[in-house]
């Protein structure tokens, strides 16, 4: 079994799971532009002490490497937890993100969530250049 037997993904307007992934179609070459990933958009997923998102992970495949590269380690770290119980806290982080990124290829964004109980999840929006 590979990690790619272990990640799912689906249409998000109707999977809570899957990212959304928010970007130009098309860049300059090495031009700066803002990406940004979330969950939630049509169909919304909880966040619960018990049921939340945990990170989103983005990467980039140039269309002419063999290799994959990071871009950004998001991890969402407060879910309702306090001394008064589960979802009694009085802060959540959101699963959304937003960052900033250039290429000098075109390629495919990869976005994946993790949720705590229902696993990974995986996006991918192709990026050309003009
Ligand atoms: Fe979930």
């Amino acid at each position: 079994m590979s990690i790619t037997d272990m990640v799912q993904t689906a249409d998000w307007r109707t999977e809570k799971h899957v990212p959304v992934i928010e970007c130009p179609d098309k860049v300059s070459p090495g031009e700066l532009f803002e990406l940004k990933a979330s969950l939630g958009k049509e169909v919304s997923h909880p966040n619960t002490t018990e049921h939340h998102i945990r990170w989103i992970k983005i990467l980039f495949k140039p269309r002419d490497s063999s290799f994959v590269y990071e871009i950004g380690n998001f991890e969402f770290t407060a879910h309702g937890e306090s001394v008064n119980g589960p979802d009694k806290g009085p802060v959540y982080t959101g699963h959304s993100v937003a960052c900033f990124m250039k290429s000098t290829s075109p390629g495919k964004i990869v976005a994946m969530a993790y949720c705590n109980i229902h696993g990974l999840w995986e996006n991918t929006r192709e990026l050309e250049l003009s």
